[in-house]
Parts: structure tokens; sequence; C-alpha cells
């Protein structure tokens, strides 16, 4: 070799011993994968985590956030994918081919609705609504070109939890139909979306696949965007795994040990939200200004016997309506421009709490909110915040703007 230190410094000969052990698992970066021989090269399986190949296909980080992730759903295998919506496309364009139809639950994340909507609609894929609350509806909406099934518990703006038992049992009656559940609200704590304690279909008592976007309790910060889609059925997983290949869905190893760390406090995070959410939904119920408070574990609340069937926790999320014939936009705006904690902003299960406004016009096609079709609701996403913090400041936002 020559005395330039450029090839010593590429190829060097130290090898740091072996057995290292620490709380945290390693953060291991990699496009490149080596391979120690041809016959490696040529024998190295990709599809499983049996090995390594090419960073996109899987490190010992990202195999390490996909198994803790498949526990934590209750599921067997795990994918990642760059965002919560990639995660959502990733599962439409995997299943779903030309002259298929998709059904979309009328709470269904918005930017699903589009990608449904417009990305599938160029490629002959369509796509109806149905109410969630409303099993018998969906039965009649289920044709031989209906191939999945969206669903979401509880919906993560105006928060009515579904008849997801009636809505599977249906599903059920139709075993080519997937059934595929965003499951970034319950965050695999609120319930088991795979044993819903419904018959075994393949391996699975519930959905076939879930869907997460772990940017929110999972990683807890509010500083990552990540996605995961989990299911029971390998298969399944396959099918997903060709298409995630295809398309290059890569997670960055910083992204996965920032997710990696916050796991092991998720469950504790989730039940401070809770409680703390419960405390805010039930004094917004004490309030004039509201005609609506929607949180699934408030009796009176859209799906709130559908909850208590299937769930004790309940997460952080707590919409309300403002009264239309008191309260216009301009002033519902004025009350969110008045909080000082609450932070205006988009997402949620970080420490900080949020708050969003939306206009109730054209927002739902069914359910109370297409039967009273005016007004202003507001989200409020709680954080980690002292609850009597969060309440004085609602008090005062109310006092200057109402
Ligand atoms: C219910 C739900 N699913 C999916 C997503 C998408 O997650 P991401 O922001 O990571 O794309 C969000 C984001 O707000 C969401 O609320």
């Amino acid at each position: 070799m020559s005395d330039d230190k450029a090839t010593g410094l590429i190829h060097h000969p130290y090898k740091a011993p072996g057995g290292f052990q620490a709380v945290a698992p390693g953060v291991h970066k990699a496009s490149t994968v080596i391979f120690e021989s041809t016959a490696a090269l040529k024998t190295r399986q990709w599809k499983d985590k049996s090995g390594y190949t090419y960073g996109l296909h899987g490190t010992p980080t990202t195999f390490t956030l996909e198994e803790r992730l498949a526990t934590l759903e209750g599921g067997l295998q795990t994918l990642l994918a760059p965002s919560g919506l990639s995660a959502l496309s990733l599962v439409n364009m995997g299943l779903l081919r030309a002259g298929d139809e998709v059904l979309l639950p009328d709470n269904v994340y918005a930017p699903n609705k589009d990608f449904v909507g417009v990305e599938l609609a160029h490629w002959g894929i369509t796509h109806r609504f149905y109410d969630p609350l409303d099993a018998v509806a969906l039965a009649a909406l289920i044709t031989p070109q209906t191939r999945l099934l969206w669903l979401e518990a509880a919906g993560s703006v105006t928060l009515e939890f579904p008849d997801l038992l009636g809505l599977m049992r249906v599903a059920r009656q139709h075993p080519r139909l997937i059934t595929a559940l965003d499951n970034t609200w319950g965050a695999g704590l609120a319930f088991n979306a795979f044993d819903l304690g419904l018959p075994l279909k393949g391996d699975s008592r519930g959905v076939d696949l879930t869907v997460h976007a772990l940017t929110k309790y999972p990683s807890g910060g509010g500083d990552v965007l990540m996605g995961s889609v989990t299911t029971r059925d390998e298969h399944l997983h396959l099918q997903l795994k060709l298409t995630h290949m295809r398309l290059g869905l890569g997670v960055g190893a910083n992204d996965a040990e920032l997710v990696l760390r916050g796991l092991p406090s998720m469950p504790l995070r989730y039940a401070a939200h809770d409680a703390s959410a419960r405390r805010v939904a039930q004094w917004w119920s004490n309030r004039a200004e509201v005609s609506r408070v929607l949180h699934p574990a408030l009796p009176g609340s859209p799906g709130h016997a559908h909850w208590r069937e299937l769930c004790q926790r309940a997460g952080g999320l707590v919409s309300v309506v403002f009264d239309a014939k008191r309260y216009g936009a301009e002033q519902v705006d004025a009350f969110v421009d008045a909080l000082q904690l609450f932070k205006i902003g988009y997402s949620w299960g970080g420490p900080m709490s949020l708050v969003m406004p939306y206009a109730v016009q054209g927002m739902r096609r069914f359910g109370f909110l297409a039967a009273e079709p005016e007004g202003t609701l507001v989200r409020f996403a709680i954080g980690l915040e002292d609850t009597d913090d969060l309440l004085a400041d609602l008090d005062q936002a109310l006092s200057q703007a109402c």
C-alpha cells in the first residue's frame, strides 16, 4: 500500500471487539452493504430478515424497529415507510389494480382520500365512501369489484369511533376483500386490531393489515416523519414488500433511531395524553360556547358505544364544534389565535399541545356534521403539559374572543 493515507483510512485494519451491549439498539447506516464473496452476493436473500443486501432492504436498525412495531400492533411482519401517508399509499398501490374499487370511511384521513380520488383514479381504480357508523349500509356497497376496505378508528378530526366489529363482520363475508385499518389513533395500545375476537381469517382474528403514522405517538417528539404497514399474513406481506422495494421506500437510520427511542415510553405517554384529553373533553362539555364535544370516551359522542365495546384507552385528541348560531369563523379564529400554550399546527402525539380549526361545511357526507353543515370545528391535540395549565389557557382564550 502507498504512503498516502487515503486508502488506509478507508480500508482500516482495526475491528472493534464484538459483544458490545447497551440500552439502545445500534444505529446502522447504509446504502451499500458489503458482501464477503460472490457466493454470498448470489445467495443472499432480501425478502426476509436472514441477511442484508442493500440499505433500502433493511439494516439491523430497521429490522429491529420493524420487529418491535409488529409486536406493538399484534402483527407478525412490518414494513417501514418515510411517512404515514406514504405507508397508506403503499397499501393502495400494492393491492389495487385497474378495475378494482376501494371503499373509504367518511372519516378517512383526508390525504388518503386525495390519493385515492386523484392518483388512483388515473389508473382506473374507483372509490366510494361509506358511513363508518352504519355496517348495514356498508354491506349494500360491496360488489365483486370491491378489493380494499379502509377503516379508521377513531376519525382523527371528528373522532367518531366506527362500528368496527360490525364493519369487520360484514367484510369477513367477502373473502377477497382486504381490510386495512389506519391504526394511528389506537397506536396498538387502545385495542388489538388483529384480535377483535372474530373467527380466524388466515392468522388474524381482526383486520388484514394496519397502517401506523409513527410520526405521532411512537416518535412522540414532533420531530420525525415515518410510517409502517403491519400484517399477519405472509403472502400479503410479501406482496406489499415487493411494491415497497419497487418504490424504494427506505427510511433513514437516524429517524429509525428516534422512533426506537420513543417506543419504550410510549405506553406511559399514551396514558398521560389520554388522561389529560379526557379532562379537557369533560371541561368543554360544561361550556356553553360549543354545541358538540367529540371524544370517543365521552358518553353521547358519536360511536361511544362502539369504543366501549373494544377499548379502555382513548389517546389525546379532542374536538369541539362551536355553536354556529353564536360564533362565526372569524370569532373562532380569534379564540385559536388567543391561545398561548396550544400552538397552531398539524399532527399530534408530541409533547406540545396543538390546535387546528376546520370549517364544518363539506367535511362529512354522513352523520351529525352532514345534518348540521355549518360552523367551525376545532381539534385539540393534547400534549404532555400540566392539564390545569391547558384548561386555564382555554379559559383565558374564550374570555378574550367569545
Ligand atoms: C390518521 C392519520 N393517518 C396518517 C397520517 C399521516 O402521517 P404522516 O404525517 O406521517 O404522513 C396522519 C397525519 O396527520 C393521520 O392523522
